[in-house]
């Protein structure tokens, strides 16, 4: 498993350091991370051994509906740079909410905390903050251009605690057990029983795994419904590995948010 620290890369900014100039570079950056590689990920999206695959082609906006173009075979929509600043863009805050959903997490310093599906780190990167120096977050992405990113957005925000695990196969794990394990509009894309299950094995005691999808039918943002995975079928995935609910918050707008564990004493210290 390769594990790398938020400050191994670091990002060149003008010696001016002027806001704009940090933005333009920080944009520009982005677009040699997504154009400088080839596209798409090998060993993808024909399952993983896992009784799943992913690869059902579909991109979302998140925040500008869902319109017809290609993607990959991990659902990333080809034009990986739009994509990226839809994740990041301002406009996301008004329905993603960020600031009450790391709230609802209930973290604590020097916890540990693993986001699968992190992409360019828009939950990892608030959540490092929130756990502060003592505490860890590990991002998971099977996309190694995503984990690129926000490694560089990371040391430019000065936050050294946030490592991030690249996942090949689609099924990696965080190298420690963790006290939450969050899954952003991520599930669907990897919509597999069996990798719930061994990520929950990673749960410590009383650490709680939680979901955030989007809600089923047609919203102005998120993947189009057939694409989806509807809170029932999640929590049947969910409690076929031994996942309990047990909280929910419903402030969210288009998304459900659901947190999960296992039995007391099923995951034993
Ligand atoms: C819609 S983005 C969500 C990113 C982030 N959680 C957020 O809320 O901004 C979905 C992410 O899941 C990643 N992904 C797709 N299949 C995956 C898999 N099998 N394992 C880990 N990540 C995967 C994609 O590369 C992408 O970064």
């Amino acid at each position: 498993m390769t594990v790398r620290a938020g400050l191994l890369r670091k990002v060149e900014l003008s010696r001016g350091s002027a806001r704009g100039d940090r933005r333009a570079l920080r944009w520009q950056h982005l677009v040699d991370v997504t154009g400088e590689r080839p596209r798409g990920v090998s060993g993808h999206g024909h399952g993983h051994g896992h009784g799943h695959g992913h690869g059902h082609g579909h991109g979302h906006g998140h925040g500008h509906g869902h319109d017809p173009k290609s993607y990959d075979a991990l659902g990333n929509p080809e034009d990986l740079a739009a994509y990226l600043s839809k994740l990041e863009s301002p406009e996301r805050a008004e329905w993603q909410r960020p600031d009450d959903v790391v709230r609802a997490l209930g973290l604590r310093p020097g916890n540990v905390v693993c986001d699968v599906g992190a992409g360019p780190g828009y939950f990892a990167l608030r959540i490092a903050r929130e756990v502060g120096p003592e505490g860890r977050v590990y991002a998971i992405d099977a996309e190694p251009r995503m984990l690129a990113l926000l490694l560089d957005r990371a040391a430019d925000a000065h936050i050294q605690n946030v490592l991030t695990v690249p996942s090949p196969d689609g099924a990696a794990l965080p190298p420690e057990r963790c006290h939450r394990i969050l899954i952003v509009n991520a599930f669907h894309h990897f919509p597999g029983a069996d990798y719930l299950g061994m990520l929950a094995d990673q749960l410590l005691p009383g650490g709680r795994l939680v979901n955030i999808d989007f809600q089923g039918g047609e919203l102005p943002v998120g993947p189009p419904p057939d694409h989806k995975v509807s809170r029932e079928d999640f929590l049947r995935s969910a409690a076929s590995v031994g996942l309990e609910l047990v909280e929910e918050h419903t402030f969210l707008p288009y998304q459900y948010l659901l947190e999960l564990a296992r039995p007391e004493g099923e995951n034993p210290a």
